[in-house]
């Protein structure tokens, strides 16, 4: 069964508190009849150590007159009283009693008995004695070359130890239930208290859904063990409001980028509709809606890329895909695949080093990405310019290096070029296409780089120089 925390805090911390009450209890009167007990055998071994001096004539014959209590009152006066008193001879007959004892017998045990025999006093609490336990101190009287030749017993009730202890037994058993009951109470108060934070939390944590990420929980003390889960749940939804704020605003920028060119589509087509008897600009609007659809199709893709790389970087892809790859040779194929283009761009394109590295990936993908780097040095860079490329090992890493000579990225957005759908200026990229590239410059290639780069546990970043170049740098780690 599950209980609150409220209730077990309470539980716990009143079954210490009677157990510690009860522990302080016992210990305390064990201690006060010890006390108590040990004060008793004092007085009675003194009454019987006298007594033994008393009754007995030196020639060993008991001194006891007939009337017994005489000599005690005349001997210890007002000390024997309340003290009963009972002498035997050696075979333990009785042979003289206080008249305190009345009918009753101060018992002698066998054991008791023979411990007397040899001399041995005996100290013991008899309880079947009226009202009240008695103390009893049995002593052997011996005679120097007589041996023992009588028992004499002292007895004390135990009556003010037992009332003592008796009246001490209620005030704490009152005293204990009254504590107990207060400290639950409290307790109950106390625990709910310190638990009101945890309280606010959850109806916090209940409050805060998909609609409202960007409240945060109220941190009243920041540096209890509560105020720092509040502020790590805070933490936490910041994070979650961050992602959810993305993953929006890329909805709403690819749905943006998706309307454009079918809007555009739909233009294409209305004029191609009211064409009438004139094939060439029949073929016209055809090919320029084809150009819309292509450029549709290359979002889509890239789209698509994004989310398989997304998956792929939380693991969930099959390894087989993976393997070593040489990163020089993947280099060379790229760059052999764009000369052409770079060619028609009158772009200067050169690999510079390209030593035999080898990372641990999906060659297609590290492919892809070399094939966004390239594409936008290319783009990105007027004729006559130059793009260098080089592959080389450094400190553990693999390290890519794309450089080219064109329009530079200034600082202001060199920080955002990385993000889905950033272009620096919208309007250019879309024509600086040309001919052959109908579609592109969606904004997209950058960050399936960037998503790639992370799969691979690797990292990149960009340097540049407005009007000067751009450098892009890829680290991966070596296979
Ligand atoms: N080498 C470069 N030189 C100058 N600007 C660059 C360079 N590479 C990228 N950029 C800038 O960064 C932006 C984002 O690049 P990214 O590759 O993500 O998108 P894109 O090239 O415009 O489109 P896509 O790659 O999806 O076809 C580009 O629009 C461009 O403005
Ligand atoms: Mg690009």
């Amino acid at each position: 069964m599950a209980f609150s925390i409220r209730t077990k805090l309470t539980f716990w911390y009143v079954t210490l508190l009677t157990a510690s009450l009860l522990a302080f209890g016992a210990v305390f009167s064990y201690t006060l009849s010890r006390i108590f007990i040990d004060r008793v055998d004092e007085q009675i071994g003194s009454v019987a150590g006298m007594m033994a001096h008393t009754v007995v004539q030196p020639s060993g014959k008991l001194l006891l007159p007939g009337d017994f209590d005489i000599i005690l009152e005349r001997f210890f006066g007002i000390r024997i009283a309340g003290n009963f008193v009972q002498v035997l001879d050696m075979d333990g007959n009785v042979a003289a009693r206080s008249s305190n004892l009345e009918s009753a017998y101060l018992p002698l045990s066998q054991d008791t008995y023979e411990h007397a025999l040899n001399g041995v006093t005996t100290f013991e609490v008899y309880r079947n004695f009226g009202r009240y336990p008695v103390r009893l101190v049995t002593k052997p009287i011996s005679l120097k070359h007589k041996g023992v030749v009588a028992i004499v017993q002292v007895g004390a009730s135990l009556q003010s130890m037992e009332e003592v202890l008796s009246s001490l037994f209620y005030i704490f058993g009152f005293g204990l239930a009254g504590s107990v009951i207060i400290a639950a109470a409290g307790g109950w108060v106390l625990a709910r208290k310190a638990l009101k934070p945890v309280q606010d939390l959850r109806a916090a944590a209940q409050r805060i859904g998909a609609e409202n990420l960007n409240e945060r929980i109220n941190v009243v003390v920041k540096n209890d063990e509560i105020g720092r889960l509040a502020a790590t749940m805070n933490e936490m939804i910041a994070r979650l409001e961050k992602s959810f704020l993305q993953i929006k605003q890329f909805t709403a920028d690819a749905s943006h980028e998706l309307k454009t060119p079918l809007t555009i589509l739909k233009g294409e087509m209305e004029i191609a509709l009211r064409i009438k008897n004139d094939p060439e600009a029949m073929r016209d609007a055809l090919k320029s809606s084809l150009e819309e659809i292509d450029r549709m199709s290359y979002i889509v893709r890239n789209l698509l890329d994004l989310a398989r790389i997304d998956v792929e970087k939380t693991g969930m892809k099959d390894a087989a895909s993976m393997q070593e790859v040489a990163l020089d040779r993947a280099l060379t194929e790229r760059v052999d695949h764009f000369r052409r283009f770079a060619l028609d761009r009158g772009v200067n394109m050169a690999i510079l080093r390209n030593d035999p590295v080898a990372v641990f990936g999906d060659p297609v993908r590290i492919s892809q990405m070399l094939f966004n780097l390239i594409d936008n040095a290319l783009k990105y860079t007027p004729q006559g310019g130059t793009v260098e490329l080089s592959v080389e090992a450094e400190d553990n890493a693999a390290v890519i290096k794309v450089r080219d000579t064109g329009i530079g990225i200034s600082k202001e957005d060199l920080p955002y070029i990385f993000d889905r759908f950033y272009r620096v200026d919208k309007a250019r990229s879309r024509e600086a296409l040309g001919e052959g590239m109908a579609a592109g410059g969606a904004g997209l290639g950058l960050s399936i780089c960037r998503e790639i780069a992370e799969s691979l546990k690797g990292a990149i970043e960009a340097q540049s120089e407005p009007g000067m170049g751009t450098t892009f740098i890829v680290r991966l780690p070596l296979a």
